[in-house]
C-alpha cells in the first residue's frame, strides 16, 4: 500500500529534506507518495510538520495517523486545538551532537574566561588561572534528550554538574534534583547555568530576578533552550549589577532578535542566531521513516508529546 506523506514545512526546507526522506522511507521499506502539497487532506496518512508551513488547521486531515514534528521544540503546535492526531517531536542524533558541541564549547569558554584575551582594549597580561573543571559548579536545567547528553559530556570533562528536571530520577555520574526546592538547590552557588528546558507555561521565566540572585556572583548563563525561559529585564539588571558575569544566548522571545533590543548593546551578552543545534536532514529523515515503519507495524510511536505537560 502506498502511504501519502505530506511535507508541511516552510517551502525552503523541501529541497534539503526531499532526497533524504525519500531515501530513508525506501530503506525502511515504505512505499510512499511524499509531496509538499496535497489536493485532498482526507487522504494524507502522515504529516511531516514544521511551524510557519502550510497547515494551521488539522481538522480536514481525518485519516492522518500522526504528525511528525521536524524540530525538537513543540511549543508552537502543542496548543493547537485542531490537532487531535498523535504528535511526535524530533529526537535526532545529529541535532543532539550539535547541541553537545554548542554547550560544551560555550561552557568551556566561560569556564576558561577566554573572552578576556580576545581583542583586549589595551595590552594586558592577565595571569589569573581558571579553576579546574572539578572546582566549577555547573547547573543544567532540563535533563531530557539534549540536557542529559550535555550534562553527561560536561561531567565527563570533570565539571561538578547538577541536573534539574520535572520528575525525580537517578542518573549515574550526575547529581540530580527536581521540583521547586530542587531548583533552588541546583542554582544555589552555581557558576555556569545551561538552560535546556522546553517552553511551557510552567517553565516561562524559570530564571527570574530571584533565581538569578541564587547563583554565585559573576555566574554565566548559556541558553540554547528557549528565550522566554529567562526574564530579559532581570538578566540585564543582574548583568549590570555584576551578579551575572555574562551570558551566551541562542534563543529569544522574538526571533530574529530586534535590532533595538538592549541585549545587542550589552557586551557581556553573546548572541548567536538560533544555530545551537539544527535538525539534520539525513539523520532526522531516518527517525521519521522509522516512526512511520513502527506505526505501520503496530508498534508504539517514538517521542510522543505529552499534550498535557506541553512537551
Ligand atoms: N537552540 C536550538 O537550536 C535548539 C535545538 C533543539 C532544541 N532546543 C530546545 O531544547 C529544548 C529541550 O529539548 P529536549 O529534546 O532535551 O527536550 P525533552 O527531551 O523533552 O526534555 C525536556 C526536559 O525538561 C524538563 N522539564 C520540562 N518541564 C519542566 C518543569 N516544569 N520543571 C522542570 N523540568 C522540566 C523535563 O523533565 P522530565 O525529564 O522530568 O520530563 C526534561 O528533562 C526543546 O524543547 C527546545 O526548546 C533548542
Amino acid at each position: 500500500m502506498t502511504l501519502r506523506i505530506l511535507f508541511a514545512a516552510p517551502r525552503r526546507l523541501w529541497p534539503e529534506f526531499e532526497a533524504p526522506l525519500r531515501r530513508a522511507l525506501a530503506e525502511a521499506g515504505i512505499e510512499a507518495d511524499l509531496a509538499p502539497d496535497c489536493a485532498d487532506p482526507a487522504a494524507v496518512d502522515y504529516i511531516v510538520y514544521a511551524p510557519r508551513g502550510t497547515i494551521t488547521d488539522f481538522t480536514p486531515f481525518v485519516r492522518t495517523r500522526a504528525v511528525l514534528n521536524l524540530w525538537a521544540g513543540v511549543e508552537s503546535i502543542v496548543g493547537n486545538l485542531t490537532l487531535t492526531q498523535p504528535l511526535c517531536r524530533m529526537v535526532d542524533p545529529g541535532l543532539t551532537q550539535g547541541m553537545v558541541e554548542y554547550v560544551v564549547g560555550n561552557v568551556l569558554r566561560h569556564h576558561l574566561g577566554t573572552d578576556r584575551f580576545v581583542r583586549p582594549p589595551a595590552p594586558h597580561w592577565d595571569v589569573r588561572i581558571p579553576p579546574l573543571a572539578s572546582e566549577r559548579k555547573v547547573a543544567v536545567l532540563g535533563l531530557g534528550v539534549l540536557g542529559l547528553a550535555c550534562a553527561r559530556a560536561l561531567a565527563r570533562l570533570g565539571f561538578d554538574v547538577t541536573g534539574w528536571a520535572r520528575r525525580a530520577r537517578r542518573v549515574s555520574g550526575l547529581r540530580t534534583r527536581s521540583g521547586p526546592a530542587g531548583l533552588r538547590a541546583t542554582l544555589a552557588g552555581a557558576e555556569i547555568v545551561v538552560t535546556l528546558l522546553p517552553l511551557t507555561p510552567a517553565t516561562e521565566n524559570t530564571l527570574d530576578a530571584g533565581r538569578l540572585g541564587l547563583l554565585a556572583r559573576g555566574a554565566c548563563i548559556v541558553n540554547p533552550g528557549r528565550g522566554a525561559l529567562i526574564d530579559d529585564a532581570a538578566l540585564l539588571a543582574a548583568i549590570a549589577s555584576g551578579q551575572v558575569g555574562g551570558a551566551t544566548l541562542d534563543v529569544f522571545r522574538t526571533e530574529p532578535l530586534p535590532p533595538d533590543h538592549p541585549f545587542w548593546a550589552e557586551p557581556r551578552i553573546t548572541i548567536t542566531p538560533h544555530i545551537a543545534a539544527d535538525t539534520r536532514a539525513e539523520t532526522s529523515a531516518r527517525v521519521i521513516a522509522e516512526n512511520i515503519r513502527r506505526d505501520q507495524a503496530g508498534q508504539p510511536l517514538l517521542y510522543l508529546v505529552d499534550r498535557n505537560a506541553g512537551y
